[in-house]
């Protein structure tokens, strides 16, 4: 039997990730205080049939109302998930029932009171379906409901529900599970079927079924399928699933961060040997960035489960993030974003991804913010591997004596690229500015490398003691007022 059959819940406190409907729901059925309609709505997959089922099973349970229903009771072994049902508890698919004459015969069925319950429940699943006459059949009946009937309506798109019908339920809105809600779901289930799964499987199989519990358990049940013995092994699921292995991932953030042209074109080759799909890497590669900016700005992400990947993709992706800046990263992010619109049902996606790769290369040849932001983050970064925290003061007295020379040297020789030349129309000046960044950094040696880049705005830098340049007119940005007053000569 298929894993999301064997495993579907049997009592509120089985349903996983829901808690914001469950404990609702739990507090009112103790407490008795019963409704005549519920709506559960959410994406697919999510837990509403079962939550829709067990609230029958709870309301009809001997002991109940009760979110604990007994599990012994003859309701409740009939209502129990793979249990024969009963005749108290009629569940309509409207997805192939919902039609005006489903939906009279049900209402007829109404006015019955239960042959061998405390409720008569009516479970209106896919309730979308429904056509408008076959709601407006039901209209009178959910208005003015006997004593002893409940409608529980299930559906993914409430909207679609005939609005004076919605406004007579109880509403509880399911959600898609986070992934450390889905990834302690699949372990539990994974330990019950006695089966080992690689640590870097989990993070592949719940990406893949995009956190629905439903669709979840489907790719891990697949995988189960196709695995020798007992266990699922990484390359097995990487092909399976078609994720982008994590060493090209990781081969494209190092090459990136080295400024390796060669090595990440390289790995859009290999990419294209292995017979992935450029879109597919794209994706992969801007979820990695998403990580890298979530790990910079919140350290024990992995701990609080914003960032799900096994320890040694934990440990490496840690020190990418050291490696790259905020305001590169950021840039990274938008034009890989940009580029997987681009790729949209293109020819060549291939192509795209390698034009994609040349603009993660070269800040200097766009004018955009974010990459001239980025160029700054560089010149920081640079200039703070250049001196390390602890000379950074006698540096800086160095520099008060001896004015930057070496130091602007050295920024021209590492930004070799930077006069974009023939592609970006305002250019040949953005290099300037940077040695006067440079002496600003340096008579301020204690400010922290990765600050936002903003406040290193190069135009605050230009009165220093320097002989005055010229600032090119597209960099200073007029709204953004500089919090930094000119340093003192
Ligand atoms: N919240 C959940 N907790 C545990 N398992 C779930 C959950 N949601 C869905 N499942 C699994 O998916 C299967 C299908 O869920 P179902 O209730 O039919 O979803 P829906 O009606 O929302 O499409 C269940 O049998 C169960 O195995
Ligand atoms: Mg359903
Ligand atoms: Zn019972």
């Amino acid at each position: 039997m298929a894993l999301y059959r064997k495993y579907r819940p049997a009592s509120f406190a089985e349903v996983v990730g829901q808690e914001h409907v469950t404990e609702p729901l739990s507090t009112a059925l103790e407490s008795g205080r019963i409704n005549h309609a519920y709506l559960f709505s959410g994406p697919r997959g999510c837990g509403k049939t079962s939550s829709a089922r067990i609230l029958a099973r709870s309301l009809n349970c001997e002991k109940g109302p009760t979110p604990t229903p007994c599990g012994v009771c003859d309701s409740c072994v009939a209502l129990a998930p793979n249990g024969p049902g009963n005749v108290d508890v009629v569940e309509l698919d409207a997805a192939s029932h919902g039609g005006v004459d489903d939906t009279r015969e049900l209402r007829d069925r109404a006015f019955y009171a239960p042959a061998q319950s405390r409720y008569r429940i009516f479970i209106v699943d896919e309730a979308h379906m429904v056509t408008t006459a076959g709601f407006n059949a039901l209209l009178k009946i959910v208005e003015e409901p006997p004593e002893h009937l409940i409608f529980v309506f299930a559906t993914t798109e409430p909207e679609k529900v005939l609005p004076t019908i919605r406004s007579r339920t109880h509403h509880y809105p399911f959600r898609l599970l986070a992934p450390k809600t889905m990834r302690g779901l699949l372990e539990r289930i994974c330990a019950q079927e006695d089966v080992l799964v690689d640590d870097a499987v989990y993070p592949l199989v719940i990406r893949a079924g995009g956190g629905s519990p439903r669709d979840t358990l489907s790719v891990l049940d697949q995988l189960l399928a196709g695995s020798d013995g007992n266990r699922v092994v990484y390359a097995r699921a990487l092909a399976l699933l078609g994720a982008t292995d994590l060493a090209l991932i990781d081969a494209s953030v190092d090459a990136l961060a080295a400024g390796d042209a060669a090595a990440l074109f390289g790995a859009v080759e290999s990419l294209i040997d292995a017979g992935h799909d450029p879109r597919r890497f794209a994706t992969d590669l801007l979820e990695r960035f998403r990580d890298l900016i979530v790990l910079q700005a919140v350290p024990d992400a992995a701990a609080r489960g914003v960032v799900d990947a096994p320890d040694d993709v934990l440990e490496r992706m840690r020190d990418q993030a050291a490696r790259l800046g905020p305001a590169t990263l950021t840039r990274y992010a938008e034009v890989v974003h940009a580029g997987l619109g681009e790729m949209r049902g293109a020819t060549a996606p291939r192509l795209l991804l390698e034009v994609v790769c040349a603009r993660l290369l070269l800040p200097s040849a766009s004018d955009t913010e974010a990459a001239l932001l980025q160029r700054i983050e560089r010149i920081e970064t640079r200039m703070n591997v250049s001196i390390p925290a602890g000379e950074a003061s006698q540096a800086a007295a160095a520099v008060q004596a001896a004015p930057a020379k070496q130091f602007t040297r050295r920024s021209h020789a590492v930004e070799p690229a930077a006069p974009a030349g023939p592609v970006a129309p305002a250019p040949p000046a953005p290099a300037e500015p940077a040695p006067a960044v440079t002496v600003a950094r340096h008579r301020r040696p204690r400010q922290p490398c990765r600050r936002p880049p903003p406040s290193s705005s190069p135009a605050g830098a230009t009165p220093s003691s320097r002989p005055p340049r010229p600032v090119p007119s597209h960099l200073p940005h007029p709204h953004r007022p500089n919090p930094r007053p000119p340093s003192p000569s």
